[in-house]
């Protein structure tokens, strides 16, 4: 493959949006940051260089990174941050993706400013698996808050106050018309009547699961986190925080106008106390030719309301590997480690100026994960112990039902440790999610796994049962492959992969309200018996963690 180079400086930088200013950190003064374009197999070398005001890291969301796990990105898990006036070159390897996938700041919720998509195109003889689009356009949908995001949540994390709701979402940056002081700004696509568009879509929301619509035009879904599907033909897409989609939309309104873009918050469980906004994000169409457009862009009516989990499950129940000839699909069918994992929002109790206090704790099979003060990566390739335990509980002491009318006490007082997995090299796993209802406070869990992407086998509602729900619903033949997987609260996932790309590599939930309070761990897939299937050397400069005392 071709290998590219990019800059990318971070920089406070002035914005005004929903009447009122603030600075914030962007990558090249721009929200969202410059699109990293390759050719699939290529390798990007980015320089950053941080002149902000605190350390950052910077993920390759959906990018492998084969046996490079030293450029993945997540502070403390794999790096330590790229402290301020310091500068880190990233590289980034990429090996069998295709399609959108997006890059953000791993680091704090800095990833609110700090992202971008990220365009793999197929290789010229091979070519899209569909007819080739007459033009490209690439939509990142993200959230804003008027505050600083970033030093308020340091605030309620310490306090133990619940994190901050954003103020309104953004489409490429902006909130759109029907929001205060944004109308002049609203983000415009400019089509040609009858052509045919590949439209990259990011959801970069921070906690917030969406539904996306244009008015009176068809969406026709043809790939999800850098793999290919079969074509799904709808008029609404929802999308987790994390996933990326490609979707053909032809311009084919015989009426030239502006039609609207919209996306709304999905939120089945508690729509009065989430990040849903009053008033919907809008972006517009619009077709260029001699006309006279209406005053108000038509809104689409197929945008389902916030509260409608039916239609989230009947989209996502639809997608499905293109599985073909040129990409077929191997589902890990000898299954060498099960785990079963409950995701669970929980309450803590500690020490706050002298005073107990509780507060909202997530967690991974009833441990709230705490970040190592030297990233565990370098723990692990240097052999440097105490920093993490390799006691990751592979299952909870009973299968966590939450439909009991009382939930076991392990579960509401989750416990915190640095525990991780550590997984053989190509070893076949299954993981089954389960969604609790240990507090009854929760969204749907968006989950993501660093370094590799997964078969999504089997979903379904209420808990997982493992005598059943393997034989009657599992799809081992043309599941979908993604890297972030909507867990529903009220249910469970089942994923497969195999582990074949050794490293240290992170698992969390992709809503950061969750992140920040622990629902990750992370898994270790040792080396192979070759160099060619080991950890690559770390590249000669790492950014050091200067603070290294043993948790
Ligand atoms: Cu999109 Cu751990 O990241
Ligand atoms: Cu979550």
């Amino acid at each position: 493959g071709d290998v590219h180079f990019y800059d990318f400086v971070l920089r406070e930088t002035n914005f005004t949006r929903l009447c009122s200013s603030k600075n914030m950190l962007v990558v090249n003064e721009s929200l969202p940051g410059p699109v990293i374009r390759v050719t699939k197999g290529d390798t990007v070398f980015v320089n950053v260089h941080n002149q902000g005001d605190y350390g950052v890291t910077i993920h390759w969301h959906g990018v492998h990174q084969p046996r490079n796990p030293w450029s993945d990105g997540p502070e403390y898990i794999t790096q330590c941050p790229i402290e301020a006036g310091s500068n880190f070159t990233y590289e980034v390897i990429f090996s069998d993706e295709e399609g959108t996938l997006w890059w953000h700041a791993h680091s704090d919720w800095t990833r609110a400013g700090v992202h971008g998509a990220i365009v793999v195109m197929p290789n010229n003889d091979t070519g899209f698996p569909f007819p080739q689009p007459d033009g490209e356009e690439i939509l990142v949908l993200g959230s804003w808050y008027k505050g600083d995001v970033n030093a308020e949540v340091a605030e309620d994390l310490e306090d133990g106050s619940d994190t901050p709701r954003s103020d309104s979402y953004i489409i490429n940056g902006q909130p759109g018309d029907l929001l205060p002081c944004s109308a002049e700004n609203t983000y415009r696509w400019q089509v040609d009547y009858g052509k045919t568009y590949l439209l990259r879509l990011v959801n970069a929301a921070m906690n917030a699961e969406l539904y996306f619509a244009i008015a009176q035009h068809v969406l026709t879904v043809v790939g999800l986190d850098g793999s290919y599907l079969k074509p799904v033909v709808t008029e609404y897409v929802m999308i987790s925080p994390g996933q990326t989609m490609d979707i053909l939309v032809t311009a084919n309104q015989t009426r030239l106008g502006r039609y609207y873009m919209a996306a709304r918050q999905f939120d089945s469980v508690r729509p009065d106390d989430t990040d849903y906004d009053q008033t919907n994000v809008t972006a517009i169409l619009e077709y260029r030719g001699n006309y006279t457009p209406t005053s108000t862009p038509i809104f689409p009516s197929s945008l389902p309301t916030y509260e409608d989990i039916k239609s989230a499950i009947y989209f996502t129940d639809r997608l499905r590997s293109l599985a073909d000839q040129d990409h077929p699909v191997n589902v890990p069918k000898n299954i060498t480690t099960m785990m079963y994992i409950s995701v669970a929002m929980n309450s803590i109790t500690f020490d706050y100026e002298g005073t107990s206090r509780s507060s909202l704790s997530s967690s991974l099979n009833n441990v709230s994960w705490v970040n190592p003060t030297t990233d565990v990566l370098l723990a692990y390739y240097r052999n440097m112990s105490g920093f993490y335990t390799t006691d990751f509980p592979d299952f909870p002491p009973t299968l966590y039902n939450f439909t009991a009318d009382t939930a076991p006490d392990y579960t509401t007082d989750t416990s915190q440790g640095t525990r991780v997995k550590v997984l053989d090299y190509n070893e076949e796993v299954e993981i089954v999610f389960q969604g609790t209802t240990v507090l009854d406070a929760s969204e749907d869990h968006p989950m993501h796994l660093h370094g590799y992407t997964f078969y999504v086998v089997g979903s379904g509602a209420g808990n997982f049962d493992n005598e059943t729900d393997p034989a009657n619903s599992y799809n081992l033949v043309d599941p979908p492959k993604m890297n972030t997987v909507s867990l529903p609260k009220r249910g469970w996932v089942a994923l497969r992969f195999k582990a074949s790309n050794p490293g240290v590599w992170l698992w969390h939930c992709h809503l950061d309200r969750h992140l920040s309070w622990g629902m990750n761990t992370v898994f270790i897939v040792k080396n192979g018996n070759t160099p060619e299937t080991s950890i690559r050397e770390p590249p000669t400069y790492m950014p050091s963690c200067e603070a290294s005392s043993p948790i």
